[in-house]
Parts: structure tokens; C-alpha cells; sequence
């Protein structure tokens, strides 16, 4: 199953840069995309000739799935499936939630992923590709203190319940994941407000592991928190 080309968005974070090596391992070639291209750089240091293109975008920007498009055209010619890693989380309650957090959570958690994939529609088609997107636990168990996040989590897994029976005939698969807190740092990463006092969480790699056998497995279509344990 290895030679495929995958666009790992949010490359440079801690999920996407496990799925990005793990990948690379089995010989698949990655387009990386995130903000920093400093860490883009350090995710693709090691990567074989050939098999790895940066791409610095944000996903703020509507447009930034055209940048995408560009590299993909002008480098290995077509793309095989996309992971969406990247995210913002929060935390606090609602009422001291500032709007620009709340539509920052909203920008970067829902609005990207959808702008993005949208122009990725008819290159995943060619291919018969595969979407997997990256949403979380509190899609299906929202929380006091994390209703924003929590919102944006589960406006991301409906548009991908909608999306896994409209991209069917375009012969695309998508796939909702739905991982329980990880160890990635993100919740020290909060865009506002400090986290509840949090279990320890799942290793990383675990996740990673499980979203590139998703890839492999053209029978998976989510993988709900329940389907996630340390003994993987
Ligand atoms: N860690 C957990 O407990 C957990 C649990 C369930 C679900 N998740 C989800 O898993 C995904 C990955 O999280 P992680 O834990 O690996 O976090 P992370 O290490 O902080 O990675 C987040 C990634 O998102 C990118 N990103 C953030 N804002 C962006 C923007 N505006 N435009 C483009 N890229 C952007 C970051 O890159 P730059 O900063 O370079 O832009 C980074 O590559 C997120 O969607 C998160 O919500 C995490």
C-alpha cells in the first residue's frame, strides 16, 4: 500500500508530524502544510528525495487550499488522501470567552478544513482518495469549560458524516477521528484560558497509528474515542 501522496495538514504539530513520519517510513510521499515553515522544515528534515514537499499555509485564509492545489500540481501531479491535524483548542467558560476566540476556534477548527477540502474535491476523485479528518472525544461527550472547542469539534465530525455519504460518489472516502485527550502539549498550546485538571492521555503515536491504518483499511469510516486504547 506504500507509494501513495498524502497531504498532511498541521504537519508541524505533534499527531501530524508522527503521521507524517510514519508515512515517509513505509514509503509514501508527504506535502506538509502548517503556518511555520521553520517547523515544517525540522517534520521533513530526514525525508527521502522526492518524497516530501513543504507547504506553509494558514488555514484562516479561504484561499489557502489553492496553494495546496499549486504544489500538489507542480510536484508529484496528484494526491491520493488528505489528513486534517491541525487545530486550536480553548478552554474557560463561555461567558469570559472573548468572540475572537470563539470565532478563531470556529476559523480554524470548521471553516479551514471545509475551504480547504472543497478545492481538494476533484484531485481526491481522480484518485479514488481518501479525507481523514482529525475531530475529538468531546464531539460525542461536550464539556463544561470547553463549549466552543466542544461546538467546533462536533460542527467538524456532522460536515463529515454529510461529506462520507456526498463524497461516496465521487469515490471518496472520508473518515472521522475522534481521539480522547493526548499527550501532544496542545492543551498548553490553548488559545485562551488554562485547561481542567486532565487524566493522563493517550500517547501520540497511538493516534498516529491508528489514522495510517485508517488509510490502509478502505473499510474504516471513523474511529470513535471507544475504539482508541494505550494497548494498540
Ligand atoms: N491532543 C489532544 O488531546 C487531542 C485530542 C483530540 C483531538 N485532537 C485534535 O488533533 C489535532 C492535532 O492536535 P495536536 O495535539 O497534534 O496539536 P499540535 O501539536 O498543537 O498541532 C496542531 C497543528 O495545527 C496547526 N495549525 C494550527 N493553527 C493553524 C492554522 N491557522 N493554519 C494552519 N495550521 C494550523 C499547527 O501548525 P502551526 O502552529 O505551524 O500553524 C500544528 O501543525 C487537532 O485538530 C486537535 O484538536 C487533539
Amino acid at each position: 500500500m506504500s507509494g501513495r501522496v498524502v497531504a498532511v495538514v498541521g504537519a508541524s504539530g505533534a499527531i501530524g508530524g508522527l503521521v507524517t513520519r510514519s508515512l515517509l517510513e513505509r514509503g509514501d510521499a508527504v506535502l506538509g502544510t502548517g503556518r511555520s515553515a521553520a517547523s515544517l522544515e525540522a517534520t521533513g528534515r530526514d525525508a527521502p528525495p522526492g518524497r516530501w514537499w513543504a507547504c506553509p499555509l494558514d488555514l484562516r485564509n479561504p484561499n489557502a487550499g489553492d496553494r495546496l492545489v499549486e504544489v500538489v500540481r507542480s510536484g508529484p501531479g496528484h494526491l491520493d488522501a488528505v489528513v486534517l491535524a491541525a487545530g486550536v483548542v480553548a478552554f474557560g467558560d463561555l461567558e469570559s470567552t472573548p468572540d475572537d476566540v470563539i470565532e478563531e476556534l470556529f476559523v480554524t477548527n470548521v471553516l479551514g478544513p471545509l475551504w480547504l477540502l472543497r478545492r481538494l474535491i476533484p484531485m481526491l476523485s481522480e484518485r479514488q482518495g481518501t479525507v481523514v479528518n482529525i475531530s475529538a472525544v468531546v464531539a460525542e461527550q461536550p464539556l463544561p469549560g470547553m463549549a466552543a472547542y466542544a461546538a467546533s469539534k462536533a460542527a467538524l465530525t456532522a460536515a463529515d458524516l454529510a461529506l462520507r455519504r456526498e463524497l461516496r460518489r465521487r469515490r471518496i472516502r472520508v473518515v472521522d477521528v475522534r481521539p480522547p485527550h493526548t499527550e501532544t502539549g496542545l492543551a498548553g498550546r490553548a488559545i485562551h484560558g488554562e485547561p481542567p485538571r486532565l487524566p493522563v492521555g493517550l500517547d501520540p503515536a497511538v493516534v498516529a497509528g491508528r489514522i495510517v491504518a485508517a488509510l490502509e483499511d478502505p473499510a474504516v469510516e471513523e474511529i470513535p474515542s471507544t475504539q482508541f486504547t494505550s494497548d494498540d
